[in-house]
């Protein structure tokens, strides 16, 4: 299984227990700071546990594209900073939907073309041209940089530029609004320092309230780390000293993402079992970043959070969850995380201060309100507040829930799977629609939310298809549990392996319980699509001819069949389950939610199988191939234990005419016609 679906949604099933380990991805807003003040500080820094997602990879193009030099060597970033001088005088810079890369890359290259010389352009996606930006370039303009509108006034795409040897008026304190984002002001505390750089001191004074402080605090404390003092009064005014220059500090870590972490905090308090909790590595008690408050709201909500430098340790405490009332100005983006926490709480949660929701990744006040609403739960929600009433037991609906290009309301609204736990009857699947909105701070999230969590098995979905051999079974099973993002059962292989494993110790394959031993004892893995017996990687020689026969031999045996039984249960894990073989839906997975038999005709296997050997290197007759697929297929229809056959309920498939993609299309719609989501 992995999360790199491509159909568009991923299901996930009711989940009823989460428990184990998860390792967090690096924090977004100290990775793109810690990028910028990378390359404009003087000497090289090493960076380690830099998150790689979709808003730090347009940061490392930006910096590239300003010629500044970025080397990965294993875990580290090397990056060779350009010591507060313009290496590359024009640049067109993409920067998609990341504000913590616009905002700053607007007012540190405003600042350096002022007073080298210079001309950029910064745009992003449709969205990232909707997200104010408009109080940034007044302050800019203030100082005295050039600062063009390309679109709307107030919104990206802009042009920055100027003429060398211009001078910035840092005379007078620059006035910034601080309560529509906090970044314009961060925007100014990473540029400003560029400005300080020939001998003024430069002051900014923060307009209205400074809204998400905490990550006003995060910038202070990397700029202290790149030889920045900034001092401030209250929070409102900052003051740069005079002859500020950034210096590398040779190395910094980053840590793991405070944000991220607040889904599994959740889970945790939503499904732990008390013996097995939740641990969070990456972030901890000694955390910079400011959605670390997100632990004391959760722990406000029932959650049992034992925090440690480093790691939160999770378990079930009160349940079900305590509703509660909480400004949120701090913690604007783990606050989504509480609203879906909402849904397992005993009456109303309402979240308050959360206006900069409207100007996010999307008006996520809306969003969420709307998605809440599709999975059953009562939502009243105004200018900067939402206010969440779960649902009653029996008011849990499928949802195909909306995610609006917004990681956050993927990553939120996945807790909603687990309405088991909040009495769901009956217990409802959950559909993610654009589920890879996650690679925005979190690609592999859903790979580490399956990696924690628990679904009976009755309600992980099963599409099996079986067939004769060479019917392309195997392409089209992993083409399917590609697009779901499910896991993939190769069942021939488990007889496969069980082959080479007696062929190795020279077991007669007639010899049942010998075999049945064998098979049972399988020291089998499959690891990243390579099939590992004994410690050996065996993906070739599994699939060799001789080894299909001999596996077509031992895999008559019934006690063969009973030995590998629990085997191929046990790959039936959330969030559900594509398996190939003979008798996926005849005896393995007779509940299966679909089941396929594909065929197609002697003459086009035998074509298939011809080219598969050539294009290996490996010599054979087109007729002989017919007649050896021919025997084995007439061997295994008649044997008399779990015989080629289709179920009852199987829909057949002839694919002799359709190339894998036509095949994968028409079994994806017969798929959905059997999901209970509104299409
Ligand atoms: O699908 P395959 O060619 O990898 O299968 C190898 C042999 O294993 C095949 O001849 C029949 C047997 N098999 C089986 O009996 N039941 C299955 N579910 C899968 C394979």
């Amino acid at each position: 299984m992995n999360t790199t679906v491509s159909a568009g949604f991923l299901d996930l099933p009711p989940l009823v227990r989460a428990a184990g380990r998860v390792t967090l991805p690096g924090s977004k807003s100290i990775s793109n700071r810690v990028l910028l003040l990378a390359a404009l500080a003087a000497g090289t820094t090493r960076v380690r546990g830099l998150l790689d997602a979709d808003d730090t990879r347009v940061m490392r193009d930006a910096l590239r594209a300003l010629g500044c030099t970025l080397r990965d060597e294993g875990e580290v970033l090397h990056v060779q900073g350009l010591g507060g001088r313009l290496a590359v005088h024009e640049a067109s810079l993409f920067l998609g939907n990341a504000g913590t890369a616009m905002r700053p890359l607007t007012a540190a290259l405003a600042v350096l073309a002022a007073t080298q010389g210079g001309r950029f352009e910064l745009a992003g996606v449709a969205r990232m041209h909707e997200r104010p930006i408009g109080d940034l370039v007044g302050a800019l303009r203030q100082l005295g940089c050039t600062v063009d509108e390309l679109g709307s006034p107030g919104y990206p795409p802009l042009r920055v530029g100027g003429r060398a040897g211009g001078r910035l008026a840092t005379a007078q304190p620059i006035r910034v609004r601080g309560d529509v984002s906090s970044q314009f002001l961060t925007a100014l505390l990473l540029a400003l320092p560029l400005a300080a750089q020939g001998g003024d001191a430069v002051t900014i004074e923060v307009a209205g309230e400074l809204i998400s402080r905490p990550y006003v605090e995060i910038t202070l404390k990397l700029l202290a780390r790149f030889g920045v003092e900034v001092a401030h009064e209250g929070w409102r005014r900052f003051t740069i000293a005079a002859g500020s220059a950034y210096r590398s500090p040779d190395a910094i870590d980053v840590e793991g993402d405070a944000s991220s972490a607040s889904y599994f905090v959740a889970a945790g308090a939503i499904a732990a079992t008390a013996d097995a909790p939740v641990v969070v590595e990456g972030v901890g008690s000694d955390s910079i970043q400011g959605d670390i408050r997100f632990v004391d709201a959760a722990r406000a909500m029932g959650a049992a959070v034992h925090a440690e430098p480093g790691r939160l340790v999770v378990h079930r405490g009160a349940w079900p969850l305590v509703p509660i009332e909480l400004d949120c100005t701090e913690i604007p983006d783990a606050a989504m995380t509480l609203a879906a926490m909402a849904l397992f709480a005993h009456g109303t949660t309402r979240l308050g201060g959360i206006a900069s929701w409207r100007v996010k990744e999307t008006d996520r006040i809306a969003a969420m309100a709307a998605e809440l609403r599709r999975v059953g739960a009562q939502v009243v929600a105004g200018d900067d507040f939402i206010a969440i009433t779960p649902p009653a037991s029996g008011g849990w609906r499928a949802a195909a829930v909306r995610t609006y290009d917004d990681h956050r309301m993927a990553m939120a609204m996945s807790l909603a799977a687990f309405n088991p736990r909040a009495g769901a009857a009956p217990r409802v699947p959950l559909r993610i629609l654009d589920p890879r909105c996650v690679a925005k701070t979190f690609p592999g999230y859903f790979d580490a939310l399956f990696g924690l969590v628990e679904a009976d098995p009755a309600d992980v979905p099963v599409l099996t298809v079986d067939g004769p051999t060479a019917s392309g079974k195997g392409t089209l099973a992993a083409a399917l549990a590609a697009r779901l993002g499910y896991h993939l059962l190769d069942s021939g292989a488990l007889y496969r392996a069980t082959a080479l494993a007696v062929d190795a110790d020279g077991i007669a394959p007639g010899d049942e319980a010998a075999v049945a031993a064998a098979a049972a004892a399988l020291d089998l893995r499959f690891d990243g699509g390579r099939c590992v017996l004994r410690g050996r990687d065996v993906s070739e020689a599994l699939r060799l001819e001789r080894t299909g026969a001999l596996a077509s031999r031992v895999s008559a045996l019934p006690a063969v069949r009973k030995a590998l039984h629990a085997r191929q249960l046990a790959f039936r894990r959330a969030p559900g389950l594509v398996a190939d073989g003979r008798d996926m839906g005849t005896v393995v997975f007779p509940d299966a939610a679909l089941k396929v038999f594909l065929t197609a005709s002697p003459a086009e296997r035998a074509e298939r199988r011809h080219k598969q050997l050539i294009s290996k290197g490996i010599s054979a007759s087109i007729a002989d191939l017919r007649a050896d697929l021919e025997a084995r297929d007439a061997r295994d229809r008649s044997r008399p234990v779990a015989p080629l056959v289709p179920a009852r309920d199987a829909l057949s498939l002839d694919n002799s005419a359709l190339d894998v993609d036509a095949s994968v299309d028409l079994v994806l719609d017969w798929w959905a016609e059997r999901r209970p989501f509104d299409r």
